[in-house]
């Protein structure tokens, strides 16, 4: 029923001959999941081997970020070892008795227990692996604390008591490492109770290091020449830095190049061979016109680190004008406002330490507007002026002066409207991002306070422990 495995020659590892793991000898179970080439690192697998070996009372939690293989490797490794693996998606209305199992209706009309992944894993000796379990009710999972541990597991329903087999193991995987989510990228992500994470070992699998990816890009797509999987690689690493914050930002993309995407990318790439610009245009055809979340839009920190990359740029200057027809007081109205935005701009910038080039036009659309006549003027806006101008003068449209127009525009003549969300466009051309502006553009009444989710869920954790 059991077999050794070599390491080293099962999962392609460098390992000594000596060391063997333990799997099933194969059997065409149905729940063995499907080999597929994957390539397993040295410190995740060793981690899944110990814990497949001996978890001593504990599930193992694998936690990283998305689409870096969290999945995949406890599937891969059980394929190769011919362990039944049972996945569940975690989601807000899983509830504890889906995973145990139902009656169904047979053809003559009778009642007939079915299993569910739980109940099956626990009594078949298989791996229950929890995906995405941050998503799920902390409340329903409380009930795996004690089949974890090796307790017996109760079926009310059918008033059986399912004695573990030796070989359950339980898996769950998670952004998160069950604290909820702290960076608000993962929506839906639910803190997980003390008494259920307690009963977990914690690893975390990261993305994989260049010499990995290299073998998988090599793998993916053979025909691929070893200089474009490079600076494929670099790329991702590079947007990977900003989003999850290297030594020189702080997380400023809310999107990130997964394993997942980088694989696909590559996929891409393949088929637009032969096009002037092979990579750009799978890029566009992965990012830009769908394969993404439906709802999730590039960012400008993404599109600025892309077209570092790929050599795209959209935009390099912005075209404003300010045209004034209004009465006196409206004009000394406007003069007042575009004063006030001024100093908050200057207190953030000071904040933020920041120094720009300075903007010749500051001074001029405020001593035009002093004297309290009409007047027109225009300009421009480049990027070393930094996005101050063009927050300045975005705030005086949205206010809306009568007889005070105010038009600013790309060089390709689209016309910037007032809402941020909608201008990555001009983010991106400065360099920055909501994140960053957010501060002043409350102050200028460009963005709405954001809610403070997490803070308003951590005063609430006292009540619920
Ligand atoms: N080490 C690897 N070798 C081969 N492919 C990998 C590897 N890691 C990730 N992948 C690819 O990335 C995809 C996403 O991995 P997955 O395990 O689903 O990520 P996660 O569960 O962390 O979100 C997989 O389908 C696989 O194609
Ligand atoms: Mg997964």
């Amino acid at each position: 029923m059991y077999q050794q495995y070599s390491v080293a020659d099962t999962f392609g590892v460098s390992a000594p001959a000596s060391m063997t793991v333990e799997g099933f000898v194969p059997a065409n179970n149905p729940f063995v999941p499907v080999q597929k080439p994957y390539v397993f690192r040295r410190e995740p697998l060793r981690d899944v081997l110990a814990f497949f070996r001996n978890p001593n009372g504990d599930g193992l939690y694998i936690t990283g970020p998305t689409g870096s293989g969290k999945t995949s490797l406890v599937e891969q490794a059980a394929a190769r070892l011919h362990w039944g693996v049972h996945a569940v998606a975690g989601h807000g209305r899983l509830e504890f008795n889906d995973l145990l199992g139902q009656f169904v209706l047979t053809g003559n009309g009778t009642m007939k227990w079915t299993d569910g992944p739980l109940t099956s894993a626990v009594r078949h000796g298989h791996v229950l692996l929890l995906n995405e379990i941050d998503a799920t009710d902390p409340a329903e999972l409380l009930g795996l604390n004690d089949i974890v541990e090796g307790k017996p597991l109760m079926i009310a329903a059918t008033d059986e008591v399912v004695i573990p087999h030796p070989k359950f193991r339980l898996v769950a995987t998670g952004n998160s490492a069950g604290a909820g989510d702290q960076s608000g990228l993962y929506q839906g992500v639910m803190r997980q109770s003390l008494a259920f994470m307690d009963r977990f070992r914690l690893m975390e699998v990261g993305y994989p290091e260049p010499d990995d990816e290299m073998s998988m890009l090599e793998r993916a797509v053979p025909t691929m020449p070893l200089s474009i999987r490079e600076r494929m690689i670099q790329l991702a690493n590079e947007i990977r830095k900003v989003f999850i914050g290297g030594s020189d930002s702080a997380g400023l993309l809310s999107i990130t190049m997964s394993t997942r995407s980088l694989l696909r990318w590559a996929q891409l790439s393949a088929n637009y061979k032969g096009s002037p610009n092979a990579l750009a245009y799978a890029w566009i055809g992965r990012w830009f016109c769908g394969g993404m979340r439906p709802n999730a839009r590039p960012s400008t920190g993404w599109r600025k680190t892309c077209s570092a990359a790929i050599g795209r740029c959209d935009m390099s200057v912005l075209y404003w004008q300010v045209e004034c027809r209004a009465p006196q007081p409206v004009v000394f109205a406007v003069n007042h406002a575009l004063h006030q935005w001024r100093s908050c701009i200057d207190r953030w910038q000071q904040d933020l330490g920041l120094s720009y080039v300075g903007w010749p036009d500051w001074d001029s659309l405020l001593r035009l507007s002093e004297i309290g006549r009409g007047f027109d003027t225009s300009g421009q806006i480049h990027p070393e002026h930094g996005i101050a101008p063009w927050l300045w003068l975005t705030a005086l449209k949205k206010a809306g002066f009568v007889g005070i127009d105010v038009g600013i525009v790309t060089d390709a003549s689209r016309e910037t409207s007032t809402n941020l969300h909608q201008e990555s466009e001009v983010l991106q051309l400065f360099g920055t991002n909501l994140v960053q502006i957010r501060p002043v553009a409350e102050a200028l009444g460009l963005l709405l306070p954001s809610l403070d989710l997490v803070a308003a869920l951590g005063e609430m954790d006292s009540d619920w422990f």
